[in-house]
């Protein structure tokens, strides 16, 4: 029995760092892929040269071809460009279309079978383009961003209370836009409700931080966006459906009908094992929270409608 493969498009800062998670938590073989010449194929061989130190056995090879991806299991796609301050997800759009449009015709065409997960943003927006582009199945498109956002969410209340990360349970739902929708009514601490620990107030500052969260990271890196904590979210998923572990995890999936959405991909807690996207959760929210979710899948497909598919 070999490996799993694990394909990583885009050899930049997020998708080296993936192939880094990926390499630690010996999840299966690794190529990186990149246009551009020398940098898949130096981080790929650099990264196995710490194989050794660090006690992991995988493959790791780099490329700007597509032959080494045959035939892998999963396909991170991270390629195209990040934003720089001043700007939203939004500006990416029509570079990043062009770059997802060429990426996933040549992964489709090796990997016929694999799980995609997608990273580039505007990211409900490139996830719908690539599942419509590629006509695959909806539970093999899956989008990063609400295990991100929800991470991010988690760190602030973490540093708050001075508590350990892992206690802290939290659910985001919604577009990976300022307008996603941070439920801290589905948010505890070792079971304790947020709203026991802290006042509202507090809470209403930390989920607006959450919200602004990745402009934070531009306006502070000001030559690029956030890649630690994006691709850790994104090999979080790769590893659910590699074990096939059925982890509750908000993801960006298609919508045919849950939370009255149609034809659009949204952040919603989904199972992710072996097939992809296993079910969708519903959640029961309050009139306010069903709102927010409207006005966030308003700004998805206003973007959604500027790809003019
Ligand atoms: N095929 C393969 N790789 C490509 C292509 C293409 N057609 N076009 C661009 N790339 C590569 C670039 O050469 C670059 O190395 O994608 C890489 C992107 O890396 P970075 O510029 O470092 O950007 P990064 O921070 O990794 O973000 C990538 O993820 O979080 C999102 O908003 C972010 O859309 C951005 C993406």
């Amino acid at each position: 029995m070999g490996r799993r493969k694990i394909s990583i498009i885009g050899s930049g800062f997020v998708g080296a760092t993936a192939a880094h998670w990926a390499a630690e938590k010996e999840l299966g073989d690794i190529v990186l892929v990149d246009i551009l010449e020398g940098i898949p194929q130096g981080k790929a061989l650099d990264l196995f040269e710490a194989s050794p130190v660090e006690g992991f056995d995988a493959k790791v090879v780099g490329s700007n071809g597509y032959d080494e991806t045959k035939d892998s299991d999963i396909v991170i796609v991270t390629s195209g460009v990040p934003r720089k301050p001043g700007m939203s997800r939004e500006d990416l759009l029509l570079t990043n279309k062009k770059i997802i449009e060429s990426v996933v015709t040549q992964v489709i065409a090796k990997s016929p079978k694999a799980i995609l997960i997608m990273v580039t943003n505007p990211l409900d927006t490139m996830t719908y383009l690539t599942l419509k582009y590629s006509g695959l199945p909806k539970e093999r498109v899956i989008g990063m961003a609400g295990i991100l956002d929800t991470a991010r969410f988690k760190a602030f209340i973490a540093m708050e209370l001075a508590v350990s990360v892992e206690d802290i349970q939290s659910l985001i739902l919604g577009g990976h836009g300022d307008e996603m929708v941070p439920l801290p009514r589905y948010t505890t601490v070792s079971g304790i409700p947020l709203s026991q620990l802290l006042p509202r107030e507090k809470i209403d500052r930390l989920v607006d931080r959450t919200r602004k969260g990745g402009g934070e990271i531009v306006n502070l890196l000001k030559t690029g966006s956030a890649f630690y904590a994006p691709s850790a979210a994104a090999i979080q998923m790769a590893e659910a459906i590699l074990k096939d572990k059925k982890r509750i995890l908000p993801c960006c999936v298609y919508l045919d009908g849950e939370y009255g959405l149609k034809d659009i991909c949204f952040g919603v807690p989904v199972k992710l094992g072996a097939r992809g996207v296993e079910s969708v959760i519903q959640l029961e929210l309050t009139e306010g929270e069903k709102a927010l979710v409207t006005r966030s899948a308003e700004a998805v497909k206003k973007s959604i409608a500027e790809l003019r598919l």
